[in-house]
């Protein structure tokens, strides 16, 4: 984990299945970051639940860029998905008014900005929309920014989305394109209508997006500036999925930084517990460690062991951090 962290790549993406650690390792890393090696840090969470202000047992709710008290260069960001879905929300009514107005149909947009804004792709939209303006505002301002992603299907689809979604805009934009200059060639003052073109506000918008997207998948899939890691624990379920997520990643040219082992039962306690239910669990583990071995082999970061206790507070925070450095 050291020399991983040592090579310097700015943006760290944290990814897993759910309750396996995804949290608390992204915080430790940048917490070590921060504290340890000096540099200035931002963590940014992307749970729809937040678990950073009960983690550092502070406030660092509201969606804005808080400094973390007690930890030095640290700052966290618990992203806020709702003012996200409001703003796209506004976003699309404007679109699709504009784009009504052109057909000169008189349609009532309600019910369509209702469909387009209440799904769940949607959400993940406006999720990846704000992880842009994270890279994009917040980059600058960091050394590192280190990011705690929900939990399995969001993480996926975001990145998936961010394939997707630069090949949709750039083909809307085309589209618009070809619209706008049909109406040109049918004008009398072509001139007027040129103009007019220029400032389209759909298309000003809608290429406003494109280059924002182009930015920042740029940065995503750029091996120097960033790396997606992913947590296991020691169980066939959670292994499965960092699996897949590995295939998935590399499958959308975004660079694969490690796997961090998460929750493993030391052995002392293990052979100190008479009843032999720790044995077992631990003999289970260690079967499920070999495949962890065959399969990530060189690719693991860090092996965590199980602390006795939930990681809660700044000062909790250090011990596991310190277990994540040098596990
Ligand atoms: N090595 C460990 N030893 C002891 N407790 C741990 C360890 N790692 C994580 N925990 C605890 O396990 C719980 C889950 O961890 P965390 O919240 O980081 O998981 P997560 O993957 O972010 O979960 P979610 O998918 O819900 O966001 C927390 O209560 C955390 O304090
Ligand atoms: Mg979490």
């Amino acid at each position: 984990m050291k020399t991983f962290l040592s090579q310097k790549v700015k943006y760290i993406f944290f990814g897993g299945k759910g309750g396996v650690g995804k949290t608390v390792t992204a915080a430790g890393v940048a917490l070590y970051l921060a504290e340890n090696i000096g540099e200035k840090t931002l963590l940014a969470s992307f749970n729809p639940v937040h678990s950073l202000s009960s983690l550092f047992q502070q406030n660092l709710s509201g969606g804005v860029v808080r400094e973390v008290a007690g930890v030095r260069n640290l700052w966290a960001v618990e992203v806020q998905y709702e003012d996200v879905v409001e703003k796209y929300r506004a976003r699309i009514t404007n679109l699709l008014r504009e784009l009504l107005k052109m057909s000169e149909l008189s349609i009532d947009i309600k019910p369509l900005v209702e469909i387009a804004t209440t799904n769940p792709a949607f959400h993940e939209a406006a999720a990846f929309d704000k992880m842009m303006d994270v890279v994009l505002k917040e980059g600058p301002n960091f050394d590192r920014v280190i990011f705690d992603m929900a939990a399995v299907a969001n993480a996926v689809r975001l990145i998936g989305l961010s394939k997707l979604y630069g090949a949709w805009l750039q083909r809307t934009i085309k589209l618009r394109r070809e619209t706008l200059s049909l109406k040109e060639q049918l004008a009398f003052r072509k001139d007027k209508v040129a103009r007019e073109i220029e400032s389209d506000p759909v298309l000003l918008e809608l290429q406003d997006l494109y280059n924002r997207y182009m930015k920042v998948r740029n940065v995503l899939t750029d091996p120097a500036a960033t790396r997606f890691v992913f947590v296991t624990i020691p169980t066939i379920l959670s292994i499965s999925v960092v699996q897949r997520f590995i295939e998935m990643v590399r499958a959308y040219d975004i660079p694969f930084g490690g796997v961090v082992v998460n929750m493993v039962l030391p052995r002392e306690e293990a052979e100190r517990d008479a009843t032999g239910f720790m044995k077992s669990k631990y003999d289970e583990q260690m079967r499920n460690m070999e495949i962890i071995q065959s399969n990530f082999g060189q690719h693991v970061l860090s092996i965590v062991k199980q602390l006795p206790e939930e990681v809660v507070g700044v000062e909790r925070l250090r011990v596991f951090a310190r277990e994540l450095i040098h596990g």
